[in-house]
């Protein structure tokens, strides 16, 4: 028999502030038209305006939903992977502040720090260190707060049109089967060449002066993600495809066996092109991006929690293929089984 990696409980925590495309047309120049248009989002969810909220506090609540689902306490998690690119702090790692607001003592706890892929990088890693006999009962957690760092005014629109804030967690769990059932293949890949093409600079340990106080006018824009929207778009429709394919050779397995794919919620357009160019049946493509915006890590176990709770997978035999591109440049893929 062999260990197999099989989820457990999953949750989400969306903040109360809803934001419409209309409301950022009080803040910057743009439109509920342009933004539908190049992405499909209506809305997204902030943390209330001067409200103290991290990425753990999100994710806290992501995981108490995903626990009891699991019916698991606290005390059941022998490994936190919490996965983000806006941490509560520069240091420590969000995964440290999680495992304090759960009550626990010395349960070890991970930060993984891979954007838009960080979901996928999250459940191949606990799956790796289930089979290698680790951890067996790991709590997932994909947190951001995009809100609190993104540039509101015009000069940042092409970025904070795009992004939400969020949180999805996923109890995940060691069993030996000889069922073929649970995660049956990752493939994860970066490329650092595409760094820049998506990046929050500031505050920089490379800088001899990592702060970097004292910035002026447009100076300011480098404390603020900036992104080349065209070559992030056209890489994502590159390596959205390729690595389905290698997923699929790697497993023998071909479109007709997923039963439903999910994947990263960065641009609706994004997502259609992939569906087009693969001719993959629409309805086998799970979307949300128009509620949430992107929500970065904590994207794909939103839309795991939200496809759950509508029924939509879940069933013994479902078979599911959770994708993703994102900034680093980075970029992967899991296939699982129920
Ligand atoms: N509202 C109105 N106008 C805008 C906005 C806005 N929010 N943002 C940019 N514009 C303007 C630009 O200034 C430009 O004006 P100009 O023609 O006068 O110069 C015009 O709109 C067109 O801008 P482009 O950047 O060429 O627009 P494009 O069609 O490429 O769409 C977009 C931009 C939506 C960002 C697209 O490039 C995209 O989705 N890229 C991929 C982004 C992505 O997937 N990111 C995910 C990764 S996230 C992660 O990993 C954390």
């Amino acid at each position: 028999m062999m260990k197999k990696t099989v989820i457990r409980g999953t949750g989400k925590a969306i903040p109360s502030r809803l934001v419409t495309n209309n409301d950022l047309t009080k803040m910057m120049d743009t439109s509920d038209e342009w933004i539908q248009q190049r992405t499909g989002i209506k809305q997204r969810y902030w943390v209330p305006e001067g409200e103290i909220m991290g990425a753990s506090d999100l994710g806290l609540e992501a995981s108490h939903k995903a626990l009891e689902k699991a019916g698991w306490k606290p005390e059941d998690i022998d490994f936190i992977i919490f996965a983000t690119l806006s941490p509560d702090i520069f240091f420590p790692g969000s995964g440290c502040l999680l495992q304090t607001k759960l009550g626990l003592k010395s349960t070890p706890a991970l930060d993984i720090r891979q954007q838009c892929t960080g979901f996928l990088y999250s459940l191949a890693t606990a799956d790796a260190y289930i089979k290698s006999g680790l951890a067996n009962k790991i709590l997932i957690v994909g947190a951001e707060v995009h809100s609190s760092g993104l540039d509101k005014t015009t000069r940042g629109r092409d970025v904070a049109v795009l992004f939400g804030d969020g949180a999805g967690a996923v109890c995940v769990e060691g069993v030996d089967t000889d069922e073929n059932i649970g995660v049956l293949a990752s493939v994860l890949h970066a490329d650092g060449k595409g760094a820049d093409a998506l990046m929050t600079e500031l505050p920089a340990s490379r800088l001899p002066d990592r702060m970097a106080l004292g910035l002026e006018g447009d100076e300011i824009a480098r404390y603020y993600p900036v992104m080349n929207g065209q070559s992030v778009f056209k890489t994502a429709v590159r390596k959205l495809p390729e690595v389905t394919r290698e997923i699929f050779a790697k497993t023998g397995m071909t479109i007709d066996d997923i039963d439903l794919i999910f994947p990263h919620q960065a641009n609706l357009r994004i997502n259609q092109a992939y569906q087009q160019f693969m001719k993959i049946d629409e309805a086998k493509i799970f979307n949300n991006i128009q509620k949430y915006g992107n929500t970065t890590a904590a994207s794909i176990p939103i839309a795991l929690d939200e496809a759950l709770e509508q029924n939509l997978i879940g069933k013994q035999g479902d078979t599911i293929m959770f994708i993703g591109f994102g900034a680093g440049f980075t970029w992967g893929s899991v296939i699982y089984r129920f």
